[in-house]
């Protein structure tokens, strides 16, 4: 298993830099996350899909905060395509729990960024349709974002079209998929595996899921907690496009126990 060395001098080729991030919330007595790195390379005409494992309180959706510029971090830099984070900066954030305004029509979610950057209602609403089409959610535009009149699978369709309407270069994505049953998650991943596929975006997804995680992710990278860091890089080598038929392939289920295997190896630390 490859250690992740992080080079100092790496800026440009970059689209996601976190470079020593420090998170304490008294002033620094305890430190929540400390010397944080994490380097994600741009490969525009690819896109990549990058998952963040650890355990629960260790910091994931913190980072996930800081990308979207809904947090800054105690220390350290945030840079986006070697930028800081400014009023600018579009990336949004699929949660678990359902994130959509159920006062809203889904056609008035997924346009949400685009009412804030003052664009007509009519291109908006031009440009919502689009997305909400490539979501397979045509013909639920009208409706309100709120369940049951949507299932949670069809709202987690929403949060998706709303992010990628913001910025289809990154999706954050915070275990999105945890409170969906086993039908509609496998739906949602061949979703996503195609809009990966599609907008060549840099995903960066959090799950506890290990067999989700080996399914989806070329690069998966485990945090430790308290301080919290990345300690682990498991770079996935299966082949891209991604079919279901994987998961029973012997060398499908070697890394999930691995990774299984590292998990608890880094929770004793
Ligand atoms: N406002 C806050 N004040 C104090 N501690 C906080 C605050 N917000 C989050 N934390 C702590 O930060 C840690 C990381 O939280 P979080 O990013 O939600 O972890 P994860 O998503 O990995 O479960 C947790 O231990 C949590 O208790
Ligand atoms: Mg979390």
């Amino acid at each position: 298993m490859k250690k992740v060395v992080f080079q100092d001098n790496v800026t440009l080729d970059n689209i996601i830099e976190l470079k020593g991030i420090g998170q304490s919330y008294d002033g620094g007595n305890h430190w929540i996350i400390k010397d944080f790195d994490l380097l994600i390379e741009d490969k525009p005409a690819q896109g990549q899909f990058v998952v963040l494992l650890g355990m629960s309180g260790s910091g994931k959706s913190t980072v996930l905060r800081y990308i979207s510029g809904l947090q800054k971090p105690t220390e350290g830099q945030v840079l986006i395509k070697g930028k800081p984070i400014d009023d600018k900066t579009h990336i949004s954030m699929v949660f678990q729990q359902y994130s959509s305004l159920p006062w809203m029509t889904v056609l008035d979610n997924v346009g949400l960024s685009l009412r804030y950057q003052g664009v007509a209602k009519k291109e908006r609403d031009e440009r919502a349709m689009e997305m909400i089409k490539l979501v397979g959610l045509d013909g639920q535009e009208q409706k309100y974002a709120m369940y049951p009149t949507l299932s949670g699978g069809q709202l987690q369709r929403v949060a998706i079209a709303r992010s990628l309407l913001a910025n289809p270069e990154i999706l954050l994505m915070d275990e999105p998929f945890g409170a969906l049953d086993i039908k509609t998650r496998i739906q949602m991943q061949e979703l996503l595996l195609d809009i990966w596929d599609k907008f060549h975006s840099t995903i960066l997804f959090v799950t506890h899921d290990i067999s989700e995680a080996v399914y989806l992710g070329d690069d998966i990278f485990i945090m430790k907690s308290a301080p919290s860091c990345i300690v682990e890089h498991i770079p996935v080598d299966l082949p891209i496009p991604r079919k279901r038929d994987i998961k029973r392939d012997h060398y499908f289920m070697e890394l999930v126990h691995e990774v299984e295997d590292l998990m608890i190896k880094v929770s004793t630390y």
